[in-house]
């Protein structure tokens, strides 16, 4: 496996990270000149990892080329680079649909998109696919979880929920705020609070329950957890964020 990256930025880095670690088989990784530094440090990981002197470089010694650029300037980018049928594209960037993504890279026509995350680096998230495909499942499984989905218009959904990260953090925010008005120190509050998540996270892979079985489980009759739970269901907590989800998510659908 010949990997490239067009784009050596912050999910760049991660990815490649996470696949030395994996201990993946590939047999090199090209990465393009920018960011020289990233790509520099990346470069010193592995021997496989080589930085190109070019863009067009890294198509050349690649099979499958992971974009990797900001969604201002991948057009442009992409238009100056002559792809062959044999390349394999996988974007990152987001609004880039398949249709789009055809006309920059004719003549290649095996075309992918995948939303990886930070986490990706210690093999730990989930990576969304689309088209469903067995080599950008290969690559996405080795660094987590990969869900390959059928529709453009799902793959966007899944998008709209990367949405929620500084929601989520808002709500730890809340609970260890909330912590310190009880006298805690803020370090002991988050200490908790970031170590009840992780719990609470890998609860979910240990389970084929739905959330709502989770929340059914957790819920004794008259404890605490059925009196946090209905009080923020009576406040319309959880209707709200239905609400903003499909705001979100129109965004992302007239970007595509
Ligand atoms: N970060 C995430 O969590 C994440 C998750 C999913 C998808 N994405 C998407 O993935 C893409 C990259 O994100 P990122 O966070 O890695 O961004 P980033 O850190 O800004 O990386 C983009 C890289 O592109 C380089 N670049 C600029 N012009 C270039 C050119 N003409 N040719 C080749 N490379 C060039 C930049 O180099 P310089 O520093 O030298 O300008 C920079 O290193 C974006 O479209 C983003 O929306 C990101």
């Amino acid at each position: 496996m010949r990997l490239g990256f067009i784009g050596t930025g912050v999910i760049t880095k991660a990815i490649v990270t996470g696949l030395i670690r994996s201990g993946l088989a590939f047999d090199r990784i090209a990465l393009s000149p920018r960011n020289a530094e990233t790509a520099a440090e990346l470069a010193t990981l592995d021997p496989r990892v080589e930085v190109c002197t070019s863009n067009q470089g890294v198509l050349d010694s690649s099979d499958i080329v992971c974009v990797a650029v900001v969604p201002q300037i991948v057009a442009e980018v992409l238009r100056e680079l002559h792809f062959e049928v044999r390349h394999q594209v996988i974007t990152f960037v987001p609004g880039t649909s398949i249709a789009k993504l055809s006309r920059l890279v004719r003549p290649a026509i095996k075309l992918v998109r995948a939303i990886p995350l930070p986490a990706v680096a210690d093999g730990k998230g989930c990576t969304a696919i689309y088209p469903p495909d067995g080599v950008a499942k290969s690559v996405f499984s080795a660094l987590g979880e990969a869900v390959e989905v059928e529709s453009e218009h799902q793959f966007d959904a899944l998008h709209a929920v990367t949405s929620t990260m500084a929601s989520f953090y808002a709500v730890l925010e809340q609970q260890a705020s909330w912590l310190t008005q009880q006298g805690l120190p803020y370090g002991a509050a988050r200490t908790f609070v970031s170590g009840y998540c992780v719990g609470l996270a890998h609860e979910t892979t240990r389970t084929g329950q739905t959330f709502s079985e989770m929340i059914e489980y957790l819920m004794t009759p008259g404890g605490l957890n059925e009196q946090l739970h209905a009080e923020l269901s009576s406040l319309g907590a959880y209707g709200h964020y239905g609400d903003a989800l499909d705001r979100v998510f129109a965004r992302v659908q007239d970007r595509a």
